[in-house]
């Protein structure tokens, strides 16, 4: 099995991607670190020890990471991401559970770092937020770099943003800390818009998921509503995207996408966020594998049949 980390902004599809992992044989989830965007850490960390709970392994660890972008010293919830994800995260679903422990004392950075040097090739860590964690990570620990192997959801090269026209949500956060990453030697995929705009949930799949009748089911239901409602309001499509959920699967399973190496950088100036592939480098020094195509064919009604089986098994 492989080792995963996920490093979640805990969010309604970080939370579709932590119930994807956890129902998925072939992953085993070492623990989770927590950083901030749809949330503050605080409240992302609290999401991940309840839903721990609540799918039933409550033993899985949470770390906090870092709480605000490399350049700034605070971070405020946009009112976009309010919008999307709720108040709370989840839809402003109450998550049924109340997890007994709490967030280690031991940070995510060094978390991360102390499982890389353990493990190496066997671990995949999922970014789903800002990018500030993992090069947070870089900075403390340049030796490890080449060891690490990330699939990250955030960024869009051949499609507008959705934050800014120019720029993907989870990049715009802290684009320094994105464009750190990429010039770094890790072994990263890029799973951003390109891909996770071509797969969508519908209304039909999420009655199948509420029909299982479980307190899972259910509360996944109820907080998959919110976010259809919402995202039908933005993109005049039916259904919503399962962005982080596809990430959480290419880790698992790379061939769910077909990824194209390019030397990715991020626009820190009038674009800011936008992940930029190099036109002076752009095939002779590749620093990141940016998904191109999805087979949704196949993800999706894998990614629904996971979750009912969780949300009938937990
Ligand atoms: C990304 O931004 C967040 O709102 C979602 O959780 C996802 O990680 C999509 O751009
Ligand atoms: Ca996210």
């Amino acid at each position: 099995s492989k080792k995963i980390i996920l490093d979640l902004d805990t969010g309604i599809d970080d939370t579709l991607a932590l119930a994807y992992v956890l129902a998925s044989p072939e992953a085993e989830l070492i623990g989770i670190t927590g950083t901030y965007g749809n949330v503050t850490v605080a409240q992302g960390v609290q999401n991940d020890l309840d839903l721990l709970e609540l799918f039933g392994y409550p033993d899985i660890p949470v770390y906090a990471g870092p709480t605000h972008p490399l350049a700034s010293d605070s971070f405020e919830v946009l009112d976009s991401s309010g919008e999307f994800h709720g108040k709370n995260g989840t839809g402003d679903v109450e998550i049924p559970a109340k997890a007994a422990g709490s967030v280690q004392e031991q940070n995510a950075v060094d978390f991360i770092i102390e499982s890389v040097r353990q493990y190496g090739d066997e671990l995949v860590i999922v970014p789903t937020g800002a990018s500030t964690t993992m090069a947070a990570v870089l900075r403390k620990a340049p030796d490890i770099e080449n060891k690490i192997h990330i699939v990250m959801m955030g960024g869009a090269l051949t499609q507008p943003g959705n934050s800014t026209i120019f720029a993907e949500a989870n990049v715009l956060q802290d684009p320094e800390a994105t464009k750190e990453l990429f010039s770094s030697s890790a072994d990263i995929t890029m799973i951003g818009l390109d891909v996770t705009t071509k797969v969508r949930m519908s209304r039909q799949d999420n009655e199948q998921l509420r029909a299982t009748g479980t307190r899972i089911g259910t509360f996944m239901a109820d907080m998959i509503d919110f976010y259809i409602e919402v995202s039908e309001r933005y993109d005049s499509i039916p259904g919503c995207n399962l962005h982080d959920p596809l990430a959480a699967a290419v880790a698992l399973d790379s061939s769910l996408v077909t990824t194209f190496p390019i030397n990715l950088t991020v626009d820190l100036e009038d674009g800011r966020g936008r992940t930029i592939g190099d036109p002076a480098r752009l095939l002779d020094a590749p620093n990141t594998k940016v998904a191109l195509a999805v087979d949704g064919e196949h993800f999706v009604p894998g990614f629904l049949s996971r979750l009912m089986w969780l949300a009938i098994s937990a």
